[in-house]
């Protein structure tokens, strides 16, 4: 049966830990919208692939995210999930993608040129250059209306749209146009040492993210040393504003802040604590089962083929491939 419900497109990468910030930025939001759309989540490992890494970690991670997607609330029944590279499509699209697209298309993006200027003295894999292309042959390949993501993925996904449109001048209706759904609380969540850059995964100091597997007392001595005052003494309001929205993503309701510092940013600690506690308890749960988590990826890939070979079939004919 045809469904009316709109289609939603996400994925997250398995690299590392997964922060505060992808979980208030992008997962927490996934959650909510399974009841109302038909959705689609990736963990999304050729991604990660374009940093390199040691294949017994990078399985590991690879599990961990997807156990971790379950933990969070995402429902094997309620939503496709599924691990990138057991979609063979992903890859090919995004082959036919990257011979649409301008050198400067891809050059030009801020997350490029940003990696670009600050990791400059290392070597920047061709895949980090190309991403792009394979993220919008993820969103593309599954009919997608809206894409639920942080704000320092709304440009990508705005390149995807282009894309389709692009696609479907040329070659007659292929793609469904997507759109970026960013969240109006939790889509920048910030270092908690620097105000101004993003909570990050690779950061080098971990005393800037919150990873959602941190126990209390990391959680409670991450807040304490978290940036608030510069040295003149003088109050930050983006470090502020921080902390209030990291306070708001965990309990829905606004903070006061406190004369006392130390209890300002015990209390965030607390709460923030109090919502990744039932996670890391599934979580627990979950890992000693990789059969059971296997299994649930397993059946997502068989779902999400069918979408995917169909829209890949469709490419191919449109643009005169042999059969
Ligand atoms: P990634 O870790 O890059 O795979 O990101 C997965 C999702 O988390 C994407 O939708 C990102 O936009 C989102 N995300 C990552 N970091 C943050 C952050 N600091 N604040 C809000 N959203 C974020
Ligand atoms: N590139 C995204 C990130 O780093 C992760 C991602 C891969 C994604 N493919 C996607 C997000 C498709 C949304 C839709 O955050």
């Amino acid at each position: 049966m045809l469904s009316l419900k709109k289609n939603v497109f996400a994925a997250v990468q398995p690299s590392g830990t997964i922060t505060i910030g992808n979980y208030y930025g992008a997962i927490k939001k996934w959650v909510e919208l399974q009841d109302k759309f038909n959705c689609s989540f990736s963990v999304a490992d050729f991604h990660s692939l374009s940093i390199r890494q040691t294949p017994k970690i990078f399985n590991q991670n690879i599990l961990r995210t997807c156990a971790c997607l379950i933990a969070c609330g995402l429902s094997p029944q309620k939503s496709t999930l599924f691990v990138q590279s057991d979609v063979a499509a992903h890859a090919e699209l995004s082959q036919i993608i990257n011979c649409h697209l301008e050198f400067d298309e891809l050059f030009n993006l801020d997350q490029f040129r940003f990696i670009k200027s600050n990791y400059a003295q290392n070597l920047v894999n061709s895949a980090i250059f190309t991403y792009p292309s394979l993220m919008a042959a993820d969103i593309l390949l599954y009919n997608t209306n809206l894409v639920p993501v942080g704000e320092d993925q709304r440009q990508h996904v705005e390149l995807a749209k282009i894309i389709a449109k692009r696609f479907n001048k040329m070659y007659g209706k292929i793609f469904t146009s997507p759109e970026p759904l960013v969240p109006k609380t939790g889509s920048q969540i910030m270092s908690l040492q620097n105000p101004s850059k993003k909570m990050s995964k690779s950061d080098k100091n971990e005393l800037s993210r919150i990873s959602i597997f941190d126990d209390e007392n990391t959680i409670t001595s991450k807040f304490s040393s978290a940036f608030l005052d510069s040295p003149d003494g003088k109050l930050s309001k983006d470090a502020l504003n921080n902390l209030a929205q990291i306070y708001f993503c965990a309990t829905g309701k606004k903070i006061q802040m406190e004369k006392d510092h130390k209890i300002f940013k015990k209390i965030i600690a607390k709460a923030v604590y109090e919502d990744l506690k039932p996670i890391q308890e599934n979580f627990s749960v979950l890992i000693k089962n990789e059969d059971r988590i296997k299994k649930c990826y397993k059946e997502g890939s068989d779902k999400a083929k069918i979408t995917a070979e169909k829209t890949l079939k469709t490419v191919k004919e449109k643009l005169g491939f042999i059969s």
